[in-house]
This record gives structure tokens, sequence and C-alpha cells, in this order.
């Protein structure tokens, strides 16, 4: 969920709603707002739908009011309704939140709120509680109810009787602030405050933020007055305009060998891998004897393409951990162990969470991340910066490719380090990364082929991605792309372990997507494709080159150029992606804002 306050000298209702638009990519089930009025009345304004809806519902009116908060949804406890939609009021109180509050369900027990419940959410028992331990002071009521509430939570509070003031406090889920002549403002990233001032701070958790017009106090839970400490937001961001693609998606396909190029050449000194910009010691390298990954869905799968190019060719164990998963471990990593978290936004929980147990741990954390100045990317020992620019589309397609280059930049740098590679292999190495950039832009001129696979798996409830080695890396991505957007159940399987099981779904015209860019298994592909053709697949093969000579093994055929088998990844990954992407597109989807997701889940 996105959550942004603003209290000032100007009128807050679009203040409030244009951060909402820009914290959308955090959940868009439902959005709302609430203004404070000088008379100690509350407006609320709040709907299922996007944050369009939400302005639409706001045009006419009176908004006069210059102090209010706004909130973005993803629906976690309750479904996608208005009454579900934040801002959440009782009585004297307003909130929003993100987070879950675990112990809801003992809160209206113990304190007799069921009666004042109007919706299913964890977060309308905070504002009744707060409602409840309310006497005229809020930061004692705010103070009773953290010491109360369970969980993850940013909450920014109004009290009807408190005109042009914002409370706010935390535990975990991310809060930054800000204040300049025009007010004070706070969000759950950066992305909304950015337009607003360049100095901000991170709200420390179990402080008590009191934020007017004047200027914002921060407080501990003893009333201690604490100054926080300012960072400086160094970059722009530049608004996102789909520049005359019709989806955000096809237009970050497109931008993929720009992205690439970003990503790569600021890395490259003297054609070796450098990352003394980017501040990483060689020290991490040269002390790691073991890598973990820890990232979600597509970040992860990322990790997983690195994995698989950094133990064939440095012979280096690398794991890689769902980060929910991680996070409830008791995980097997030490100071030796280089820790890996991928993040395209920065902000997932979960994400966030694994990192800092893995730095509990003792192992030195490099971040691979998109957006500046994110939460993971600020608390990381070091950060790699992908350069994908903004990723606007909920399916992540070209901050994966530039994730999967930022894998292999470490991994050139860490053989390179540990002297596995020779100057001679490390350059050979940068010289085919670079070549991947022109073997994509080739790659793209055949969209209009890939067009025609789309119109065919548009029919189909189920399709199977098959591959081997690199290939079944990728086809991890290719399947939760496919279902992301497209909402056909895809699945991703080795090849060769598809006779053990899921064969038996292989029937007449069902599609198999069969990647076969790696000549060391091309010939055992060869015979899985067979096994599927004979059970009446619809094959769609992506191969490399001019290797297929029987081209009766499949229904349609894809080529990417020819090139280096560890490096095919790149090319392929933008195949699936346009399957996904067209297939969405037929069948009439919303293909940049799939339902029941977000860009970044920032509950756990
Ligand atoms: C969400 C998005 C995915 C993304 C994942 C991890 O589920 O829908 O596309 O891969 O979060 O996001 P991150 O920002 O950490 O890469």
């Amino acid at each position: 969920c996105g959550i942004i306050g603003f209290t000032g000298r100007k009128p807050a209702k679009d203040i409030l709603i244009d951060g909402l638009e820009r914290l959308e990519y955090r959940g868009y089930d439902s959005a709302g707002i609430a203004l404070l009025n000088d008379d100690d009345t509350l407006t609320i304004r709040k709907k299922a739908g996007r944050v369009s809806e939400l302005r639409e519902l706001c045009k006419d009116g009176d908004y006069s009011s210059t102090c209010g908060i706004g909130h973005t949804r993803w629906a976690t406890h309750g479904g996608v309704t208005d009454a579900n939609a934040h801002p959440h009021r009782c009585g004297n109180v307003a909130l929003i939140h993100n987070g879950i509050i675990e112990n809801y369900s003992d809160i209206i027990r113990e304190y007799g709120l069921a009666d004042k419940l109007v919706s299913e959410t964890d977060s309308e028992v905070v504002a009744a509680l707060l409602d409840t331990l309310y006497d005229g002071d809020p930061i004692a009521a705010i103070r009773k109810a953290v010491k109360i509430i369970a969980g993850s939570f940013a909450l920014c509070i109004m009290f009807a009787d408190r005109p042009g003031i914002i409370y706010a406090v935390r535990n975990v889920s991310p809060m930054v602030a800000a204040h300049s002549e025009e007010g004070s403002i706070i969000a759950s990233d950066l992305t909304a405050i950015i337009s607003f001032s360049k100095d901000y701070f991170v709200v420390p958790e179990y402080h008590i933020l009191t934020m007017t017009q004047e200027g914002i106090r921060v407080e501990d839970l003893k009333g201690n007055e604490v100054k926080p400490q300012m960072l400086e937001i160094t970059w722009d961001i530049t608004a996102a305009q789909k520049g005359g693609f019709p989806h955000f998606m096809l237009k970050e396909i497109y931008e993929q060998p720009e992205s690439l190029r970003n990503t790569i050449t600021p890395r490259i000194v003297n054609s070796l891998p450098d990352f003394t910009e980017d501040g990483i010691d060689d020290e991490v390298f040269k002390n790691c004897e073991n890598i973990t990954v820890i990232a979600c869905g597509t970040a992860m799968h990322a990790g997983i393409v690195g994995k698989a190019m950094i133990e064939s060719e440095l012979r280096i164990p690398v794991n890689v951990e769902i980060a929910s998963e991680f996070r409830y471990k008791e995980p097997l990593i030490n100071e030796k162990t280089l820790v890996i978290v991928t993040s395209q936004s920065g902000e997932t929980i979960d994400t966030l969470e694994a990192m800092r147990l893995a730095k509990r741990c003792g192992s030195k954390v490099i971040s691979i991340v998109n957006v500046k100045g994110s939460t993971i990317a600020r608390e990381s020992d070091y950060v790699l910066y992908t350069h994908a620019g903004p990723e606007i589309a909920v399916a992540s397609t070209k901050a994966y490719s530039v994730q999967m280059a930022a894998m292999y930049l470490i991994g050139c740098r860490l053989g390179l380090v540990k002297g596995i590679y020779s100057e001679e292999q490390a350059k050979e190495f940068i010289s085919k990364l670079l070549g991947t950039i022109p073997v994509i832009e080739e790659t793209l001129l055949q969209a209009d082929e890939v067009k025609t696979v789309a119109n065919y798996i548009k029919m189909a409830p189920d399709a199977f991605f098959i591959g081997r080695g690199m290939d079944y890396t990728l086809s991890l991505e290719g399947a939760l792309k496919l279902k992301e957007i497209s909402y056909v159940h895809a699945e991703a399987y080795a090849a060769g372990e598809l006779k053990h099981g899921t064969i038996a779904l292989i029937t007449e015209n069902v599609p198999v997507i069969a990647l076969a860019t790696q000549p060391a298994v091309y010939e055992k592909m060869v015979s899985n494709i067979r096994e599927v053709k004979a059970r009446g697949a619809y094959v769609i093969l992506i191969s490399m080159g001019d290797e297929v000579t029987d081209t009766q093994i499949c229904d349609k055929h894809i080529r990417i150029p020819k090139q280096d088998s560890l490096f095919t990844v790149f090319a392929a990954a933008v195949i699936l992606q346009l399957i996904a992407y067209y297939t969405s597109d037929a069948k009439g989807l919303d293909v940049d804002k799939p339902r029941n997701l977000a860009k970044s889940v920032t509950v756990e």
C-alpha cells in the first residue's frame, strides 16, 4: 500500500492525489483521502478502483483544506470494497495504514470494538482503538496504541479536533518525511515527495511525528525530542510517458537495449568490470566462499539465472532464496557468504526483512536495486544500481534484464578478483555481455512473428515452458510473465523432468514453449520436444541461429541470433516477454495493471 500526508500552506487535495498516483505501483485496489477542515470536521473520499477514479470523485466540491492524508491499497485483510478502502474513520480519528496488524482480533475483543467497525480491515481496528484511548491528548493515545498493536505498520493519523496536524508512527513499514516552505509531507517512499523537497529523513521506528505547516517534531515513546538524520535526494525522476507505445510494458520491453547499456557500460573500465564508482570493495569478493541471492518474484528469477551462470563458470556455490521463506529460517549463511539482494523497487518488505536478517548473520550484502534511494538500497552494505529507468508496468521486463546483467557483472568481477578468470577471459566475457545489446535489438525485430503465437496461446487454458540448463532458468520467468498478465495458467519445467508426471497434462493442442538455445543439451531437448509433439502439443520452439534442421518438430519456430550460449538468456527473455505481452493484449486485458497484483508488495 502507498501512504501520503500533507499539511501546509496550500490546499492538500491535489498534492495528495498526485502523490498517490506516484505510489500506485504499491497497489491499486482502492484509493482514498481524508481532509481535516478548520471547523473540526473531516472530509473522507474513498472508493474501490484506481487513483484516477478517486480524482474523478473529488472533481467538484470544496476542497480548501490544507491538511490531509491519502492511501492507495493492495488488499490484505478484507476484500476490494469502498468500505475497506482507507482512510478509516472512527469517531474523532481518521487514519491510513500500510502493513499488517497481527493481533487485531485480540484487540477487538479486549477493547470491545466490534460495534465500532464498518470494514473488514485490520487497519480500522487501530482507528477504533485510538478513538477509545483518546482523551484529548493525541500523543498519549498513540503511545498507548503502539504498545498494544503487534505487526508491521506505517500509520498517519488525524484527530478531528486538532486542525492542521498529522501524527505518524511506524514499525517495519517504511515512511520518509520532509519539510519545506510549503509545509510538511510524509509518504511511503521518496517518489511521492521528491517534487516537494530534496531534503528528507527516514522516519525512525517507534517514534511519533507531529507534523504541522511550520515543521515536524520527532519524539521517542518517552516524549524526548529526537533530531532525525537528514538525507538528500541526489537524483531526478523524469515523468514516465508511454512515448507512442500502447502500453508501458511494450515500451519497457523495447527499452531493454538502452537499459542494459546504461547498466553495463558505467561499470567497464579498460574493458574490465569495475565497481569503484559504486564503492564496492574487492574485499567482499575476496572473502566470499559462497553466495546467497535473496529476492521475490521476477527478481528472484534473475537470481536463478545468475546462479546457473556463476556456478558453471566460477564453480562457486550459489543458493537462491525466496525472501519470504528465508526470513523465517535459521539461515545457513555467515561472514563468508556474499549475500546479493535483488529488488527492482527496493521496497519489497519480505526482501528488506530478509536482508536485515542476513546482515545480522554477519554476511556482507550487495543489493541490486533499480529505484534510487529506496529502503533496500539505503540499508545494504553496497548497492549496485541498475539503470533501467522507471519501470511502470507491473510485470517486470527491463528491470529483469538489467538484474541479470548485474549478476553477470558481479560474476565476472568475482572471477577476476579470485583469479578464476584471467584479464583476457574477463575481457572476453564483458565483450560478450555487451554483445547481447545488438542481439536484443535484432531480436526485437521479430515482434510481429511473436504476435502470431500469442493469438494461439490466448485460447489455451494452460501452457508449458520447457528448457534445460540456462534455458530452464529462463523458462521460470517466461511462465510467470504469461500467468501474471494473460491469466493463462503456465508452468515451467526442466525438459527432462516433464516425463516424470507433468507430461500427463500434455494433450492435443496444449501450447509448449520449448527453449533450445543451449548447444550442449540441444539433442536432449529435441528428444523432449518430440515427446510432447507425439502427444499432440502445439510446440513453439525458440532456438539459436540455424541449429534446428528438422522443422517438423515444431509448429512455430522463433530464432534468436547466434551467440555464446552463456548469454542467450537476454535475447530469449525478450521473446518470452513479447509472448506474454501479445497474449494479454490479444485477450483485451489491462496489460500494465493486471488484476490482484502490485508493482511492489510492501506487506508481508
Ligand atoms: C511484486 C511484483 C513482481 C516483482 C516482485 C518483487 O510481486 O508484482 O513483478 O518481481 O514484487 O519486486 P521487487 O521490487 O522487489 O523486485
